[in-house]
């Protein structure tokens, strides 16, 4: 039987709140037979769940696509709901109407905004950190309700309640955003939480981004001073009428028990200050101050594309009574979240939790590892101080910590695990991809980057949920593809990299991150701030509004290339190309521009003297501006670098590190140019590559030698040569072999750092050397991926090392980055690779890999049009794969084997060929399971 299942619009579930008029609809099939191919489909709409009236039917539509299918109704209007739903013809059979999804539209229009901005706070000190203002509003419910709405968002951050409930269950909204330029809001079904009669709604204003600790540098005030909030409640009767309840002046505000909230230093709780009852209606508020309304307008609202943020996996801590007699909650899981605390104790005790990732060498709490760069006070601390009338349970309300430990002081009583309970909290994307081998070491790795990815997916993707929680722009696009594996990160990519479109400087140089926590967006605070600081770190950063010396690094700023095309190739939307188109050519054509000035420092080199066609050859060069290079190779010590770091940044802004920056610039031209291609853009596609071409020449000529030789002892190099596919056809093994060698010289461990480490062992196979590939994969003494895992590690380092050469602890212990090796697991082991002619896993390669000790793998990943299955086990028999195609996609299967083995594969399989060295068939949806009989035989079972 057909059937039509899991309906999207926009990539999520039954969305409240869009501003969009054509919402993109996606469905799956599923169905028993094998060999499904949707070949028509058709919409239908209406403005009510059963379908009684249909608003639009857009008819019999002959086509295979089942994702990104526009919705073609009658023009949308604003605070609309529409349910629809979708029929299918397949080659074999026809289904029934689907159940109804709906999506709700938001305001579409600055008009629809009847609330106006209102700010609680009257003087404030600018440097100090400030209590959560609390505001409050009873308003009257008349009889015969049919629904109401809510429509909001802050400056800052807000949580809202009706009648003393929580409004929702997502945290940090209005979630991050380059805010002066696109500030979201959400809506809310209100509708079971009211009452007739009166009613009152509360909201509580916290730091968070707006004005909160940001960044490495820790800057405060980054968008504003003074916290907002702007909301109104629509509320719809059964005579048709509608009341709005906006905003405005006659809302009051007091304090109340949060004395601080920052997401970074955390929260400071008095609970002793009961305003209990202040969000519910019947509350004496004539204490409570007048709000000022503030004349702020809402042409740069725009309705949430945010996943929304929750409270996820749960841990119940061991308590550790460490040497030096301090009482730690271990939870046994590195996590960005917070801890859920139930406590009973005389009034006015403190108690203080501090977080920390690890414990140092005599397994005692420490916050060592985040000294890098410099620190706050009271960095991760919470401070509860007790009531004292019974039970009382606690958790943050605007703070996020990145931690498995938590010092715990001054807590009465006994200390049992089961009054602390840690939440991990993150972007909910939906989980896409499991892989599961036989050695379990890697199966840790994977958890490992698993939860980095977790710990740092909230709102943006950070570097870490520590240190710095900055949306650097290099460890984004390092860890695209593997991110894609592990969730579906459309949404969540399309919404973030909107921002760096927004944030792109005049000249297309890209911030390091985005939004931008290393400058201030408020810039009479960076100027206040620069007039008042000595600190030669932050002069650096540069003034504000302009890019700063850190901007416009490459393989940071080419995020604006890679991940679109990353999310293309995985997910099939060109909605991410057409978004970017501008931005990524911008920062092709900064790049242009960069290589085209000229460098003293190299001024004698043969390309300064060199002409091609009557062109310069050093005009396609890049060294000048500041790159951060390969970044973190492991023979570089991460607490020498902490300490040296302006001698570092000057250096590399003499040196320009053309060998990295230039590969770049030949990469993100040949993305720029399949982007244009895709998008129909010929006489882009037709610039862009040529100019790939002419880079790659001047690559060739100047930065490979005859001997395969670019760089001695270094693998980074190598690799990016190949992944970039940089280097002419004749030198490409000797290449290959050089690496090799490096690596065989080096023990068999990689010292490849941040940028070039996705690709090594993809390129060591790709060229043949699956063995060694392998060998480095398995490798557990550092550097390598499990020596972490030797450690005990629950998430992925920042270094290769615990340790630095002066025994301090390095970095953060959770970075993703290097967890990005994962892409290997699911597209080389397991095979599952997605192919540009039919992006979105629309057609697929199946590709395993065995190798190494390993006797077995699997992987499954949800693709948008269902479950894929690839594994492998070796028996005494010989290799058993299993495959699983989802309907509507066709995969290619390729397996080691040669000519010879075709005949054996039965009719089934008529059209196999050799291809790449291997035998390769085309299938259809189904299940299959094949057996190799190493090269003997090969028996094919279709399911
Ligand atoms: C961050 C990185 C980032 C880097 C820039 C570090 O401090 O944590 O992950 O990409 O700076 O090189």
């Amino acid at each position: 039987m057909l059937k039509v299942i899991h309906l999207q619009t926009e990539y999520r579930n039954n969305p409240m709140g869009l501003d969009t008029k054509a919402p993109r609809l996606g469905w799956m099939l599923i169905s028993n037979r094998e060999n499904i191919m949707q070949q028509a489909y058709q919409v239908q709409a209406s403005a009510n769940e059963s379908f009684k009236d249909v608003l639009w039917d857009g008819g019999k539509v002959e086509s295979q696509q089942s994702q990104q299918v526009l919705y073609g109704g009658p023009e949308l209007k604003s605070m609309e709901r529409i349910y629809w739903r979708v029929k299918v013809w397949s080659n074999h059979e026809e289904s029934e109407f689907s159940q109804p999804a709906f999506f709700e539209t938001g305001l579409f229009e600055t008009s629809d905004w009847k609330a106006k901005w209102i700010e609680p706070e009257g003087d404030i000190d600018l440097d100090a950190y400030k209590p959560a203002p609390y505001i409050r509003k009873e308003f009257s419910v008349k009889k015969g309700l049919v629904s109401a709405r809510a429509y909001m968002t802050s400056r800052g951050l807000y949580h809202f309640y009706i009648n003393g409930t929580e409004g929702t269950d997502h945290l940090f909204n209005p979630g991050f955003t380059s805010y002066y330029k696109r500030l979201q809001y959400q809506v809310y079904d209100i509708t079971k939480l009211l009452q007739e009669g009166n009613n009152a709604l509360g909201v509580i204003l916290g730091d968070g981004w707006w004005r909160g600790n940001v960044g490495i540098g820790n800057l405060k005030n980054n968008f504003g001073y003074k916290v907002a909030f702007l909301g109104q409640l629509v509320l719809s009767y059964d005579d048709g009428s509608k009341e709005i309840i906006g905003s405005n002046s006659t809302f009051k505000t007091s304090y109340g028990p949060i004395q601080k909230s920052d997401l970074k230093a955390g929260e400071v709780y008095d609970a002793r200050i009961n305003i209990s009852g202040w969000n519910s209606p019947g509350f004496d508020d004539s204490s409570w101050k007048n709000v000022n309304v503030t004349d702020d307008g809402f042409d740069y609202l725009i309705a949430t594309r945010s996943v929304p943020v929750k409270r996820k996996e749960r841990f119940i801590p061991e308590i550790l009574n460490t040497p030096n007699g301090e009482t730690v909650l271990d939870f046994g899981q590195n996590i960005a979240g917070w801890v859920e605390m139930k406590v009973q104790g005389a009034t006015g005790t403190e108690i203080v939790l501090i977080h920390g990732e690890t414990l140092d060498k005599n397994r005692n709490f420490t916050m060592g590892n985040f000294s890098l760069h410099g620190s706050i006070e009271d960095f991760q601390e919470v401070h509860y101080i007790i009531e004292g009338n019974g039970l009382e349970t606690y958790h943050p309300h605007f703070a996020i910590f990145g931690f498995r430990y938590v010092l715990l002081k001054n807590y009465p009583g006994e200390v049992k695990p089961e009054n602390f309970t840690a939440m991990a909290i993150y972007s909910d994307m939906e989980e896409t991809g499991e892989f599961v081998c036989s050695n379990p070491m890697i199966n840790q790795l994977v958890s490992n980057s698993k939860w980095s990815m977790k710990g740092n997916f909230l709102e943006i993707p950070t570097d870490c949920p520590t240190r710095e929680r900055a949306g650097w722009t290099g460890d984004a696009q390092v860890f695209s593809k593997t991110a894609s594996n592990f969730m579906n990160v459309y949404p969540f990519f399309e919404k973030w990299m909107a921002d760096v479109a927004v944030e792109q400087f005049a000249t297309g140089s890209v911030g390091s991150t985005v939004p931008n926590v290393l400058g201030y967006h408020n810039h009479v605070e960076g100027n206040r701030i620069l007039n008042l600081s000595k600190d030669p770190m932050l002069n650096m950063l540069g003034k504000p509004g302009e890019p700063l010396l850190l901007d416009g690094s490459t393989g940071w700023g080419d995020v604006a290339t890679i991940l679109p095309w990353t999310m293309y190739l995985s997910y099939g939307d060109k909605t991410i190309l057409e978004n970017q188109f501008d931005s990524a050519k911008a920062w092709v054509d900064y790049l242009a521009a960069c290589a085209k000035k000229h460098n003293e420092y190299y001024k004698e080199t043969a390309a300064y003297h060199t002409y091609t066609d009557g062109e310069l050859e050093a005009n396609y060069i890049v060294d000048t501006g500041f790159h951060w290079g390969e970044w973190l190779e492991p023979d570089t010590n991460m607490n020498e670098l902490g300490a040296n770091i302006t001698e570092f940044m000057s250096r590399q802004m003499t040196v320009s590190e053309p060998l990295v920056a230039t590969a770049y610039y030949a990469y993100s031209a040949r993305l720029l140019s399949e982007m244009a291609a895709v998008l129909g853009k010929q006489e882009e596609k037709d610039k862009y590559e040529s100019l790939y071409n002419k880079i790659k020449r001047v690559y060739n000529n100047h930065f490979i030698k005859d001997d395969g030789t670019i760089l001695e002892g270094r693998q980074a190099p190598y690799v990016r040569t190949l992944a970039f596919n940089l280097a002419d056809d004749d030198k490409k093994y000797t290449i290959v072999n050089k690496l090799v060698e490096i690596i065989k010289n080096n023990d068999y461990h990689l010292n490849t750092g941040f940028l070039s480490t996705p690709f090594l062992l993809h390129m060591l196979a790709d060229y043949g050397h699956e063995d060694i590939a392998f060998r480095v994969l398995e490798q557990d003494t550092s550097p390598s991926w499990l020596y972490a895992v030797t450690k005990g590690a629950t998430t992925i380092w920042e270094s290769w090392s615990d340790y630095g050469h002066d025994g301090k602890m390095t970095g953060s212990f959770n970075h993703y980055s290097y967890g990005a090796v994962c892409d290997f697991l699911f597209a080389g082991i397991a095979g599952i690779r997605p192919v540009m002619e039919k992006p979105g896993y629309k057609h697929f390669l199946l590709k395993p890999l065995q190798g190494g000790a390993l006797t077995h793998a699997s992987a499954k990943f949800e693709s948008l049009y269902g479950t894929i299955e690839s594994s492998w086990e070796q028996t005494n028999q010989g290799i058993n794969y299993h495959f699983v195609v989802p309907a509507n996609t066709t995969a290619t299967i390729m397996l080691p084997g040669n000519q010879d083995d075709i005949a054996k594969l039965g009719k089934e399989f008529m059209d196999a060929r050799c291809e790449d060295g291997r035998i390769a068939f085309d299938v259809g949806s189904g299940k299959y399971n094949l057996t190799i009989q190493s090269s003997e035989s090969i028996k094919a079972i279709v399911e």
